[in-house]
């Protein structure tokens, strides 16, 4: 995956990629105190771009004030570190992965005395889960590790420690035969997948599961309800979303900055709909795969 990558940008510095090391007593390490961002940048007609990248440092932000990491670079140092990277990396396109945590320091769980550390990598990363599942769709078994509650873990934080209920849900999908797996929460109700926010198509109408539902604020699910919006068609984006519901949808698809707009062909071996991209969800994925080709709206771009 990092092939080729020579660079990272640490604590204010580039370094070679040998030497982004942290100590193996880094707090982060033992409790998952770290919040960090998956971003992507674009190779559009005017050039590299960095997509809702505002939105993702504002995201990187309220995340790390949720466990008072005091980020110790402002949003345009990050900007500035970010955009050098890449370019220092001669990318066209690329991943970008920034992280806050707290470093080495006392082991106690009160964080407090450890310092904050900040690094961020960019790397090539094509489709998340491959160029096939993006035509074909995916298999999708729901998971039997629900999604934690906002009321346990801020689900509007994007921490480090908790994408263990990620990793759980996704060996498990993995294990047993299927390309990735969907998340209920605390009531039993669809929550998202383990790195994507869900969307359901039926009767021509599309629902996204609500804030409420123990998910994360997906910048792609902005993204397609505000284009889905523009292309006229109603999007509820506040639904409770049942199990059974997603047997009988019409369409089903999942949306994350690595899975950009991604096809769900199966849940639990139940055929959606006719069982591979349906019509609605080409439309958006369309759509969605345009906005990042040409760059436009200009305002949820940023160029290199
Ligand atoms: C749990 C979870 N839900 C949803 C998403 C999608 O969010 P975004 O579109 O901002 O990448 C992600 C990816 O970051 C995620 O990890």
């Amino acid at each position: 995956m990092f092939e080729g990558v020579e660079e990272i940008w640490m604590d204010g510095e580039f370094v070679d990629f040998e030497d982004a090391q942290v100590h193996v007593l880094t707090h982060a390490l033992h409790y998952g105190t770290g919040v960090f961002e998956g971003v992507r940048c674009y190779d559009t007609a005017e050039g590299p771009a960095i997509f809702r990248w505002e939105e993702h440092l504002d995201r990187l932000f309220n995340s790390a004030e949720v466990y008072d990491i005091d980020i110790p670079f402002s949003k345009r140092e990050l900007d500035e570190a970010t955009r050098e990277l890449i370019d220092r990396e001669g990318l066209q396109s690329c991943y970008i992965r920034p992280i806050a945590f707290y470093g080495y320091g006392p082991l106690g769980l009160n964080p407090g005395k450890s310092p904050e550390q900040v690094a961020i990598a960019v790397w090539p990363w094509g489709a998340y889960l491959g160029e096939e599942a993006l035509e074909e769709g995916v298999d999708t078994a729901i998971s039997s590790w629900r999604k934690y509650a906002s009321s346990q873990i801020p689900t509007n934080a994007k921490t480090t420690g908790t994408y263990v209920n990620s990793v759980l849900a996704s060996l498990e999908a993995k294990g047993n035969g299927y390309e990735e797996a969907i998340v209920l929460n605390k009531e039993g109700n669809v929550a998202e997948g383990p790195g994507e926010n869900l969307f359901l198509v039926r009767d021509g109408e599309i629902y996204t599961t609500g804030l409420a539902e123990s998910i994360l604020d997906g910048i792609t699910r902005r993204t397609v309800i505000e284009l889905a919006r523009d292309m006229g068609y109603t999007v509820h984006d506040d639904a409770t979303i049942s199990r059974g519901e997603l047997y009988t949808a019409d369409e089903l698809f999942f949306t994350g900055t690595a899975a950009e707009v991604t096809p769900i062909r199966t849940v639990d071996d139940n055929e959606i709909g006719k069982g591979t991209k349906g019509p609605i969800t080409d439309e958006i994925q369309t759509r969605f795969f345009e906005v990042v080709e040409e760059g436009e709206p200009e305002r949820w771009f940023d160029y290199v």
